[in-house]
């Protein structure tokens, strides 16, 4: 089933606008929040522990009972099965029993008539806490050896014997921040009684399936007695991979103890206090190079804060080492990951699920390496750019990954030469501000690195009025998934857009769903969605043919019309004949990624069915006297394939970019000493808005670029990649802060690259080392 690499499409490949813009823009998209409540329904509250780590034998209730409109409140000893949310390894209690590990954590449900009335209630949660010893940061959890899973290790070569006899010795350390998802539509979930203990849970959620899993093993049911549903959510950027579990598990667990609807919606701050970040990291390495600047050698160490359980943290530190080369070539290379616990809140998968954190840090090695030799950043970059028949650290070929058509044609059209002139020269007469320039690419692998993952179901309905409902099992969060799959219905059916409807995800309709993430849902429920169709239309094209007497390879769907012969008829007369003639109208589509060779935590062989690429240049400003900074220009050339969607992908590639930018420049997530978030609302926490985007801008997908490997239509994965573009304005801030120095050396700059973080490196660039 080899898809062609030049293109016929008449719906796919073409701009078409998000299948539900008209609903975002007036108002009327329904999220999980705006589906009216039955009468009686009640809503919960998560009371949660002020404590980072604290034991605790009993919860007094009595004041949270004796609050107005409270009908209940519920504690682990309510749950009837197994008191766990932890997909990956049960160690997310879903009410704490008698430990409790970061202050946030959930301890009991409150439950009353209405949404306030239990929030207030839940804040007169009392306990006999015993506060115990909190480990909170990455330094503290080394000094302790607090390691929550095994440290692993991924080798190629001898780095040590490489580093002894490379000419140029470089070391350092650096730092980045985690972030808040801040996804607009907080996590929720209403759970409504079914027939004979079911439940139906409609829930904001990236993994319908995993939560009928967890609803079912928490309330002791079968699968079947438990349906998910997700029409679509306001956001999701991971954060609801793993962690909406928790929430739809307890609306779950109410739903079931009262016989009532529950509704459970957190507010921002609780949402920002309960839930997992991106991981924060920090990096220490030893590099050896040529005197021009070609990496030889690279021993590098990544540590992460994981929080106090597992929930993704494995296969989160997985992807940020596999993806310590970006799109380098590393001869002799180990790389070592230490994935750490604190008492903090369980960090979780967030755009790019720790693929940007390993990018981030050999960004910085290079950038380190190009100051010290004093040769420009983007040269050294250039040099160190794989080459088609080399191998990545892991063992899979970068063969059809474009890297040296975008970052030379970006740097071309993009005239970085000009532009490095031009800022040299404005640097020199300029006292204070002090401009920076760099060209970042990116190199992402596309699969889930849990092979089985790597599949996905379908379920296509035509009706006898020519009208389509395509199910399959992704999940829409604003990126334009649906959109997608019906253009490759409508495609495949050749029929306008306008008769295909998707359907809402529900676990009853297509089973065993993967997470709606790795940028895979349009890779793999694009395919199943189109084996469906394939397969009606070839029900339709038999029909056709003995009807008409005429051969299959005569007949043509296109434009609502099917051609059989000399025949001409509308698709719908087709499909109300087929039905008189008792055909089949309905059939299911299947899909399994080929040719992946890969063992959970081998680190060898091929875990990616393919790369996404990218290159941004981004032109900074920086006041060295506040640390103000300000985005001058972006020019961003990214690799789509054969887009299914250039106006959704351009989409994805802008949020992303922006995303990425916010993780690096601005946003800040900060504990007290007590290990409570500080930053636990939008008064504190920053994220981009659009003053944000630079005036110039230039955001353009590669052109004739069909995948190599036998995607859907050709085209590749955006979701998350575009994410990682946001370093090319980090490193230009740097190369800001480096005009300050009146010799070669290293920026000590960490991300973010706050106000305050920029000035305190402006002065370390102005003092002599
Ligand atoms: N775009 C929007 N608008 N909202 C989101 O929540 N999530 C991102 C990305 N783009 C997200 C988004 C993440 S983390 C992933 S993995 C992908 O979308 C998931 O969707 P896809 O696999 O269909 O690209
Ligand atoms: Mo995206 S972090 O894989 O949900």
């Amino acid at each position: 089933m080899n898809a062609p690499l030049s293109r016929t499409n008449t719906c796919v490949g073409q701009a078409i606008q998000h299948e539900s813009a008209h609903l975002h823009v007036t108002g009327h998209a329904h999220y999980t929040a705006d589906v009216p409540l039955p009468a009686g329904a009640l809503h919960a509250a998560i009371a949660y522990s002020p404590h980072a780590h604290a034991r605790f034998s009993t919860i007094d209730c009595t004041d949270m009972l004796a609050a107005p409109e409270v009908v209940g409140v519920l504690t682990a000893r309510d749950i009837p099965g197994q008191n766990n949310y932890g997909g990956i390894r049960p160690d997310d209690p879903l009410l704490a029993e008698t430990l409790v590990e970061y202050a946030g954590q959930p301890v009991c449900l409150v439950v009353a008539d209405s949404h306030l009335a239990a929030r207030r209630a839940a804040r007169k949660l009392s306990a006999n806490w015993q506060p115990l010893a909190a480990i909170l940061d990455i330094d503290s959890a080394l000094a302790a050896d607090s390691f929550l899973l095994p440290t692993e290790t991924l080798v190629r070569g001898d780095a040590d014997a490489a580093l002894a006899i490379a000419p140029r010795h470089f070391s350092g350390q650096f730092e980045m921040g985690g972030q808040e998802h801040f996804y607009l539509e907080g996590q929720v979930a209403v759970a409504i009684p079914d027939d004979d203990k079911g439940v139906c849970i409609r829930s904001s959620t990236q993994h319908p399936s995993e939560i009928q899993h967890i609803v079912a093993h928490a309330l002791c049911l079968s699968a079947s007695q438990v349906t998910v549903q997700c029409r679509r959510m306001g956001g999701a950027f991971g954060g609801k991979e793993s962690q909406a579990a928790l929430v739809a598990t307890l609306a779950a667990l109410a739903a079931r103890h009262f016989g009532r609807t529950v509704s459970l919606r957190l507010d921002r701050d609780d949402d920002m206090l309960i839930t997992g970040k991106r991981h924060d990291f920090r990096v220490r390495y030893q590099a050896g190079t040529d005197a021009a600047g070609h990496l030889l050698a690279l021993d590098i160490e990544l540590a992460s804060r994981c929080g106090y359980s597992a929930d993704l943290s494995g296969p989160v530190n997985d992807r940020a080492m596999l993806h310590i080369d970006n799109a380098y070539w590393l001869p002799a290379v180990r790389v070592t990951s230490h994935r750490l616990k604190t008492h903090t809140v369980s960090n979780t998968a967030f755009r790019g699920f720790g693929g940007p954190q390993g990018m981030l840090a050999i960004e910085a090695v290079l950038d380190d390496i190009a100051r010290q030799l004093g040769i420009d950043p983007w040269t050294v970059r250039r040099r160190n750019l794989y080459q088609p028949h080399q191998h990545t650290p892991y063992g899979m070929s970068v063969e059809g990954a474009p890297l040296a058509r975008l970052v030379d044609t970006l740097a071309e059209d993009g005239r970085y030469a000009d532009k490095r002139r031009a800022i040299d020269a404005f640097n020199a007469a300029s006292p204070y501000v002090k401009r920076g320039l760099a060209l970042t690419p990116v190199k992402f692998g596309i699969s889930f690195t849990a092979t089985h993952y790597n599949q996905a179901g379908a379920l296509l309905h035509i009706y006898t009025d020519g009208s389509v409902l395509i199910h399959h099992g992704g999940t829409e969060m604003g990126q334009g998934l649906f959109t997608k799959i019906a253009q490759i219905v409508a495609e495949e059916l050749g029929i306008h857009i306008d008769r295909v409807r998707v359907s809402a995800t529900d676990t009853a309709k297509v089973p065993n769903t993967s997470a709606t993430a790795a940028s895979s849902g349009s890779d793999l429920n694009g395919q199943a969605a189109a084996a469906a169709a394939k397969c009606l239309r070839s029900r339709l094209e038999a029909f056709a043919a003995t009807r008409f007497g005429v051969s299959t390879d005569d007949i043509r769907f296109a434009n609502d019309d099917v051609f059989a012969g000399a025949h001409v008829l509308s698709f719908e007369e087709l499909v109300k004949a087929a039905y008189f003639a008792r055909i089949q109208l309905f059939a299911t589509g299947y899909y399994a990624t080929p040719d992946l060779a890969y063992e959970k935590g081998s680190f060898q062989g091929r875990p990616f069915y393919y790369f996404a690429c990218g290159a941004a240049l981004a032109e900074v400003a920086v006041d060295t006297l506040t640390g103000e900074m300000r985005t001058l220009s972006l020019d961003v050339l990214h690799d789509a394939g054969h887009s299914l969607n250039p106006a959704l992908d351009i989409g994805q590639i802008e949020g992303g970019l922006m995303q990425g930018l916010g993780w690096l420049t601005m946003e800040q997530l900060v504990w007290k000493n007590d290990g409570t978030l500080a930053t636990h609302a939008p008064s504190t926490y920053k994220i981009p808005s659009a003053r944000d985007w630079p005036e110039a801008s230039r955001i353009r997908l590669l052109q004739h670029a069909p995948n190599q490997a036998d995607t859907i239509h050709r085209s590749k994965a955006i979701g998350e990649p575009p994410f990682m573009l946001g370093m090319a304005v980090f490193f230009a801030v740097r190369d800001a802060v480096a005009a300050c120095a009146s010799e070669h050396c290293s920026v000590s700059l960490n991300a973010p690259a706050t106000e305050e973080a920029i000035l305190v490196a402006v002065q370390k660039a102005r003092t002599p080392q």
